[in-house]
């Protein structure tokens, strides 16, 4: 047990023991009927004399906070009234005063709230479209045991280190991210591929290159949640850019570069997360052209960009950018499974040393087996062959939620995703979605309400109903009971 002693201090050791522990009992970090150290074993471990901790644990027992068995040592007492220890020291607001500071500037993720009332939901069996992800089940668990053994068996100590981390992540990897790339049109040298911890880490240390205090990110609105609560967590202003079916609209966008001058455009062009919307491609002309027109990067989210399930594809900004203003962030989250925290960002120039430099700066490196394993797994074919499967399997989930979503009430309007994730719903003017939240629950379905997603967390009468993680016959459930709520409320 590691024990801070202050030895030059006017407060005895015994005490300074008694203190500590009492604290952690009181914090409920030692519970009810754990054994202390024997008082031998805790005086020499922190080089104190036997007497001060016999002292120290003999306090403790006078405070009833302890008991001691002859022959069996000292242990934690089962709190007074039945109380739990954890509570007395919350209750009485004896954390230090800066945490209490922190209450004031405290950050609340856009969905939590929503996250909570589902799990505290009456319902017992809530269908969620709430999901960012596609299906884990596609992806063969079996196959991935396998290739890890493989790997171990190949490279043993070798997968064992922090490996690559001064040139962005292990080699081979890079080289096949490079191909795959290619083979979908996006330029990508591997030495400009930087590896990272999903592609949240990726948007992340790119924030934090390129903010500089008081900077504002111009956003399309609305977008992805999870980039909003990074962008202010590390405190970037936010400036929304709104969008139409043909993606970020270009008048608002050269206005915002004109008068604001922010360090970074955010976007997600394919398959927007959440409208699903993709950006026409001579709006991507126009938005490549206006970034270098005012010397802004680009960091373009192209997180579910393969995920396509009918119409022509887009080309990337990436391969339209011919000046290296555009950042290219992806990730295996979508296509393969999230657990493998494994995204990448694509950059040319200075910016790529700097980048890594933050990379490092936030965790040394992605993890070296996964990132081996994942390269063993993904250069055998059976990267193509599994995104074929998921497409297959993800339009057939999107043709049953859009077969669903006929039976919905007048007024009642969405957009047909051509890819991705997610569905974009409208009600019909005037009701709000957040309030149609409860109701939806009680019909046992859940759903992430469209104010999440804007900036300036606008009410808004849209939702976003993820379509990938349930079957088709789940799928017509939950629409049915979103239907009768929405059908409860037009009728309150
Ligand atoms: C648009 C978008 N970008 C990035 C991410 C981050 O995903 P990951 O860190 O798993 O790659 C998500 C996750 O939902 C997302 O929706």
């Amino acid at each position: 047990m590691r024990i801070p002693l202050y030895r030059d201090g006017m407060t005895p050791l015994y005490e300074q023991i008694k203190l500590f522990l009492a604290q952690q009992i009181q914090a409920g970090t030692l519970t009810a009927e754990m054994r202390l150290p024997a008082s031998r074993h805790l005086a020499e471990s922190l080089g104190v004399s036997r007497m001060t901790v016999i002292n120290a644990y003999a306090e403790l027992e006078a405070e009833g906070l302890v008991y001691s068995i002859h022959g069996s040592g000292t242990f934690v007492a089962a709190p007074i009234d039945g109380l739990e220890n954890g509570r007395s020291l919350q209750s009485t607001n004896q954390w230090p005063i800066w945490q209490e500071n922190l209450a004031q500037n405290a950050l609340v993720p856009l969905k939590e709230p929503y996250e909570k009332a589902i799990a505290n939901a009456r319902h017992p069996n809530i269908i969620q479209f709430t999901s960012g992800m596609g299906t884990t089940e596609i992806f063969s668990a079996e196959a991935f045991r396998k290739t890890v053994q493989s790997v171990l068996r190949r490279d043993g100590a070798g997968a064992m280190g922090y490996g690559d981390t001064m040139h962005g992540g292990y080699a081979p990897l890079r080289t096949t991210i490079a191909h795959i790339l290619g083979s979908e049109g996006i330029p990508a040298r591997p030495d400009d591929v930087l590896i990272t911890s999903g592609s949240q880490q990726a948007i992340a240390v790119v924030a934090r290159l390129l903010l500089r205090p008081g900077d504002t990110i111009l956003v399309e609105s609305p977008t992805y949640e999870g980039a909003l609560d990074l962008f202010r967590g590390l405190g970037a202003k936010l400036v929304g850019i709104p969008m139409d079916e043909e993606g970020m609209r270009m008048d608002v966008l050269e206005e915002a570069l004109r008068t604001i001058r922010p360090c970074l455009i955010y976007t997600i062009p394919t398959f927007h997360n959440p409208t699903g919307i993709s950006m026409s491609t001579r709006r991507r002309q126009a938005l490549v052209t206006l970034a270098h027109l005012y010397n802004v990067p680009i960091v373009e989210d192209d997180f579910a960009g393969e995920l396509r399930y009918e119409g022509h594809t887009q080309p990337a900004l990436k391969a339209l950018d011919r000046h290296h203003n555009v950042i290219y962030i992806n990730t295996f989250s979508k296509v393969l499974v999230p657990g493998l925290r494994i995204g990448y960002l694509v950059a040319s120039g200075p910016v790529f040393e700097q980048l890594l430099i933050h990379k490092r700066n936030e965790d040394r490196s992605s993890s070296d087996l996964m990132q081996r394993t994942l390269d063993a797994y993904i250069t055998v074919g059976r990267y193509q062959s599994h995104l074929r499967k998921v497409g297959r399997t993800y339009r057939k989930r999107r043709n049953a939620m859009l077969d669903a979503l006929q039976q919905m009430p007048a007024g009642v309007t969405w957009l047909k995703p051509f890819g991705g994730l997610f569905l974009w719903l409208s009600l019909p003017d005037g009701l709000d979605a957040a309030a149609l939240f409860p109701v939806a629950l009680d019909q046992g379905v859940a759903f992430v309400p469209g104010t999440v997603f804007f900036a300036d967390k606008r009410p808004s009468s849209t939702l976003r109903l993820n379509f990938t993680i349930h079957e088709p016959h789940i799928i017509a459930e939950g629409v049915r009971r979103l239907e009768t709520a929405v059908k409860v409320m037009v009728a309150q």
